[in-house]
């Protein structure tokens, strides 16, 4: 056996297997153990360069590359690495790096097959790509995907060269635009790899599949038709419709280049020209990649404020309504048991009936769904009460209720279960009143719609114990959610600072700007959702109670959703609210006009800054960078921007402020500069 530091080739494992095939492990840092999970530094890339060189001096019969880790093939690029490059040619000296040794993976003169398992990523894929044959494991965790167009950037190792010529461009392009993983067994059915079996035969399966290998896999003609230069340009403006729906080129610039690159230059980074706008260095130039790999570094922050084993096993729900019915439906589907409660059956059914839809849709296969409705009873009686380990209240968003609740349920609950609340607004310290052990109340708050949203956010009340506190965040991430833990302050993080941006656009309504073009207007700063959807999305009755409890005296109050409430229009939940909804869509009247809409962005983004700025001022949450996760992972605040925080420093604070001054001297109080500002650099 041979080792680098990073890599381990066994070339004849046992004398039986002499003219076998050689056996490359990569194995990140195996010496010292500091990796869990193979990523592609520059240090593993220049290695495996080696290890190329030296099996073409002295070539086996054939070459398999495994991983020696247990979660998987390998992660990507070593996104650290990636997050300290500050420059344009640095980023391209890492690309063409990638691509040369991958490419001389590729042109190694005996068979080549990847064994995969587990989590395959960006440039993962893009070795296996590179070897002739891939074998993938069969289990559900296992999958592969270019994930590189959610960092902003292209797949430039290879992938938009080699994925296309092997499965035919129409579905590589799917993969490549939407970064989506797929598991074994459709890998196979598009051609990606040539066989799936379980790890636990890898070994044998190699060698039985390279003694005997066939014809490397040709994409079916109805597949590699769409790579043939008269139906190539019809493929590429087909995909640039399709992105165009979901992403403006200015905002996001990086599927756009995908297909380019793989129109124009063949899938090669190193031949794109560097001025020309989807070359490497201008994706990294552009404000977005570097935003983007930030916030994915800040989302693996949250995951380890989550870091511990989880005790909570049996979670039980009160209130079957939007939140509690998602809520119970998740954590079940995430593999816990949990009781439902309500007031009676008739309030449960359709959040169980709901539950059973989304597994269907997500799990397929039926003993699957079976298992998880297995873990979700309907509970009227409140039994799960006494055997949880955690008690989510998530009932009508009124104090008195809920402590009266409390009260009831206090006395029958473990030792030491948490008592946890999901609500929007209420602060903790006006719960506690009353509890026996208020140190076990925390505030777990789910974002709506449960299963889409990443982000929970962790209250921590005046008396909530440190360790309410880790296993809620604990228990968050084993639920797959992000944790953010943050101080009991009225509207928490995230809906303190999404109410005076919500509240700004009602303002701007009332003043008879339509609801189409100040919706526009924020997406053209880059939300996901306009304002006044979202409102009618969150439902205004939910509205309309964070907006009160969140009012700051001499604010305006507008009127419009008040009404709204009172007629019973409570948005699509009720089919009508702002707009008027049909078959899950807002009806408009009319597209955004010709209006100049960046005043209008501006008006309504700055108020939530300004209170992003005073939350962090405040110790809300610990840091700006906390924030700006907090915002993005809950709301959907504009992630090519970073966050209202780093869109502050990228805009310039003296711009700002004198964007505010300016909006105060038209508008009033409320666009104050916090005191916060002073002390940001
Ligand atoms: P909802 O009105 O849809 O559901 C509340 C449910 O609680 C109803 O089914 C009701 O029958 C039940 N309930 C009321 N009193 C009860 C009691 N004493 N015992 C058992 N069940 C009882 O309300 P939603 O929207 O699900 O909100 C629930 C909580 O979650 C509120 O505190 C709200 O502020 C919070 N929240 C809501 C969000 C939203 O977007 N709707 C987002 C995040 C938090």
């Amino acid at each position: 056996m041979q080792t680098w530091k990073h890599w381990r080739l066994e070339q004849t494992p046992n004398t039986a297997d002499i003219g076998g095939p050689a056996f490359l492990y990569f194995d990140k840092s195996f010496a010292d153990g500091s990796e869990s999970t193979n990523t592609f530094s520059s240090e593993a890339l220049h290695e495996l360069g080696d290890v190329c060189a030296q099996l073409k001096v002295n070539p086996p019969k054939a070459l398999a590359i495994l991983s020696a880790k247990e979660n998987g093939f390998a992660a990507g690029a070593d996104i650290d690495e990636f997050a300290r490059i500050t420059s344009a040619d640095q980023a391209f000296a890492f690309t063409k790096l990638g691509c040369d040794v991958f490419d001389q993976v590729a042109a190694l003169p005996f068979p080549t097959l990847a064994m995969i398992h587990g989590f395959c990523m960006g440039g993962g894929t893009e070795l296996a790509l590179a070897c002739r044959y891939r074998i993938m494991d069969d289990g559900a965790k296992s999958k592969m995907a270019l994930p590189e167009v959610m960092l902003g950037i292209v797949p430039g190792w290879g992938g938009a060269k080699r994925m296309p010529q092997l499965i035919g461009a129409a579905q590589a392009l799917d993969l490549m635009l939407t970064g989506r993983g797929v598991d074994g067994k459709k890998a196979k059915r598009m051609g990606l790899v040539d066989d799936v079996t379980p790890r636990r035969h890898f070994l044998n399966a190699a060698k039985v599949f390279l003694a005997k290998p066939r014809a490397p896999h040709q994409p079916a003609f109805k597949d590699a038709i769409s790579n043939w230069p008269i139906i190539r340009g019809w493929v590429a403006n087909m995909s640039r419709k399709k992105v165009a729906q979901r992403a403006r080129k200015d905002h996001y610039p990086a599927p756009y280049a995908i297909i380019d690159l793989w129109e124009k230059f063949g899938g090669d980074p190193r031949v794109v020209p560097a001025g020309d706008p989807i070359s490497i260095q201008s994706l990294f130039s552009h404000p977005t990649a570097p935003n983007l790999i930030r916030i994915f570094k800040l989302q693996d922050r949250l995951k380890s404020i989550g870091a511990g084993k989880s005790d909570i096993n049996h979670v039980h729900v009160i209130g079957a309504g939007v939140m509690g019915g998602d809520i119970a439906a998740w954590c079940a589907l995430r593999g816990l048991k949990v009781t439902l409660q309500d007031l009676d059956h008739a309030r449960i059914a359709p959040a169980i009936k709901r539950a059973a839809e989304a597994y269907k849709k997500r799990l397929k296969l039926p003993h699957l769904v079976q298992a998880a409705m297995d873990r979700l009873t309907p509970d009227v009686k409140g039994d799960g009460v006494a055997h949880c380990d955690l008690v989510i209240e998530a009932i009508v968003e009124n104090a008195e209720i809920k402590k009266k609740l409390y009260a009831a349920i206090e006395p029958r609950m473990k030792p030491s279960a948490i008592l946890a609340t999901n609500t929007s607004s209420i602060p903790l310290q006006e719960l506690s009143v009353g509890l026996t052990r208020p140190e076990r109340l925390v505030g777990i708050h789910f974002f709506n719609p449960v299963a889409q949203m990443m982000l929970v956010e962790i209250v921590e009340g005046p008396n909530t114990s440190t360790e309410t506190m880790q296993r809620s965040q604990a228990f968050v991430k084993k639920i797959d959610k992000l944790p953010l833990p943050v101080k009991s302050a009225p509207g928490f993080l995230v809906n303190r600072i999404l109410t005076p941006y919500m509240t700004e656009a009602q303002v701007m309504l009332a003043e008879g700007i339509p609801a189409e073009t100040i919706d526009a207007a924020a997406k053209e700063f880059g939300m996901p959702m306009g304002p006044i959807e979202l409102a009618d999305v969150v439902g205004l009755d939910v509205g309309l109670a964070v907006g009160r409890e969140l009012h700051k005296p001499g604010n305006p109050q507008p009127a419009k959703i008040q009404e709204l409430v009172d007629a019973k229009k409570l948005g699509k939940k009720s089919g009508e609210g702002f707009y008027k909804w049909v078959n899950g869509k807002p009806q408009r009247a009319h597209g955004s006009g010709t209006v100049d809409l960046a005043p209008l962005w501006m008006r309504m983004t700055l108020p939530a800054v300004n209170e992003a700025v005073a939350c962090v001022r405040e110790g809300v949450v610990a840091d700006a960078d906390l924030c700006d996760a907090g915002i993005i992972f809950g709301t959907g605040f504009a992630p090519h921007r970073g966050g209202p925080l780093k869109y502050l420093r990228a805009a310039g604070k003296d711009k700002l402020l004198q964007e505010l001054k300016l909006l105060e001297q038209k508008h009033g109080q409320r666009f104050i500069a916090d005191a916060g500002w002073a002390t940001i650099v």
